[in-house]
């Protein structure tokens, strides 16, 4: 939760309005500190559901999908990625994907393709995750892939 001007995790105030508007604010800054607890995951909510549509998600990039706090990603045409958007670092949610899956609380950098870590300070990976497109919808698996992290 944050509070103040900066957010438990480090994340300042002011960082969250450069990132998300000051309307869309609040909203990221609640959810830009996650938990890495054990317990029912943010994505366990949508399992089975439309995280995103195949056009949201341009190739050799991908999309933050706040419900759920997940990351979409398309590192080849038509090779679409699922990843946990809570960053292994401190917990901070993914709040970017340009080339990479950007961290932005404290700079971590993570690859599209796998969510190996490229820039630290994280030092694990993303944790993967599957999807089935169907037209042009990307449904989140009900499971994690075999021996998915
Ligand atoms: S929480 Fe520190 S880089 Fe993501």
């Amino acid at each position: 939760m944050c509070s103040g001007l900066e957010c438990a995790c480090g994340v300042s105030r002011r960082r969250l309005i450069g990132v998300a508007g000051a309307a869309g604010a609040a909203a990221l800054g609640a959810a830009a500190c996650g938990s890495q607890e054990s317990g029912p995951k943010p994505y366990d909510a949508v399992r089975g559901t439309v995280v995103a549509k195949t056009g949201e998600v341009p190739v050799g990039g991908g999309k933050v999908v706040i419900d759920g706090k997940l990351v979409v990603t398309q590192p080849q045409e038509g090779d679409f990625q699922a990843f946990s958007a809570v960053c292994t670092h401190a917990g901070c949610t993914i709040q970017e994907v340009e080339r990479n899956i950007h961290c932005l609380c404290h700079g971590s950098e993570f690859d599209i393709a796998t969510g190996d870590v490229l820039h630290g300070p994280a030092n694990e990976p993303l944790e993967q995750l599957s999807v089935t497109v169907k037209g042009e919808d990307i449904v989140l698996d009900e499971k994690s892939p075999q021996g998915g992290r």
